[in-house]
């Protein structure tokens, strides 16, 4: 039972690993067995999750790559291809708040890019190796916004939308040929990304009274799925958006 997530001698790439997610992510697919290349706009090879990957047993390298930079991507996806990883982690993102009717389009541009379009990119390199070999696995970090609307948050939300909807076309075409795609879509997870929603006590209330596990998630509730979509628990899983949100969806 217990070689079903085992992840020894594999080989993950987790974009977004400096912090928040993506570390837990990271930290989680070393405890199981995995090495890591570590992908964020910042990521140093002494960072934290560094330290607690390579304290696990395993290999940590850093890569510090902005995703709002196509090229500097697309150079990215080259070299990553060239190690063929065996699973991709596709978990950094950015977020711009500003009511729909003034949010400024260079906000909406910068988020479709970092969080939609330079992660198709990125995966259709790394994706190559891993269609040519016949096996391989790929997680997108999608969002309850998703499925919903949210508030302020037009660019994000379509981004979002757009990755659940890229999770399905990848998987489609992929499924058959021994490369899962499949997406986490975390709840509320108190990380950077959403500190602007703890700080307002308001919304901070708001959201709180509306999740059934009552209390806000941390990253490491996202460890669980994380490896179960890259081992060989999950052989028969694909195109699906797997929401961790202390209930959220289903309220
Ligand atoms: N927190 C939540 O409640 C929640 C809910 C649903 C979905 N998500 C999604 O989960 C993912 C991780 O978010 P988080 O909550 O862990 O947020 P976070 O703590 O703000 O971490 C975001 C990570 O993405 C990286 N990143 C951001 N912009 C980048 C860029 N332009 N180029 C390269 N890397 C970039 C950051 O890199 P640096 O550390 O180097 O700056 C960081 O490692 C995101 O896709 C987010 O949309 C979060």
């Amino acid at each position: 039972m217990s070689g079903l997530f085992d992840l020894g001698g594999r080989l993950a790439v987790v974009t977004g690993a400096r912090r928040g997610i993506g570390r837990a992510m990271a930290e989680a697919l070393a405890a199981a067995g995995a090495d890591i290349i570590g992908v964020s706009a910042r990521l140093r090879d002494d960072d934290e999750v560094a330290g607690t990957v390579r304290a696990l047993g395993r290999t940590f390298e850093a890569r510090a790559v902005d995703f709002a930079d196509r090229a500097a991507v697309l150079a990215l996806g080259a070299e990553l291809a060239a190690r063929a990883p065996d699973i991709l982690v596709n978990n950094a993102g950015t977020i711009e708040r500003a009511p729909a009717a003034r949010h400024p389009l260079s906000a909406w541009d910068r988020v479709i890019e970092v969080d939609l379009s330079s992660q198709f990119a990125l995966t259709q390199l790394v994706a190559a190796p891993m269609l040519e070999r016949g096996s391989g696995r790929i997680i997108f970090t999608a969002s309850l916004l998703s499925f919903q609307g949210g508030i302020n948050v037009p660019g994000y939300t379509a981004a979002k939308s757009g990755i659940a909807g890229l999770t399905r076309a990848l998987a489609n075409e992929w499924a058959g040929r021994g490369v899962n795609v499949n997406a986490i879509a975390p709840g509320y997870i108190a990380t950077d990304n959403t500190a602007a929603l703890r700080e307002d006590a308001d919304r901070s209330r708001s959201i709180l009274e509306r999740i059934p596990a009552g209390r806000w998630g941390d990253s490491t509730d996202l460890a669980g799925a994380t490896v179960f979509l890259s081992s060989a628990a999950s052989g028969y899983v694909s195109g699906t958006i797997l929401p961790v949100d202390g209930g959220w969806l289903g309220r």
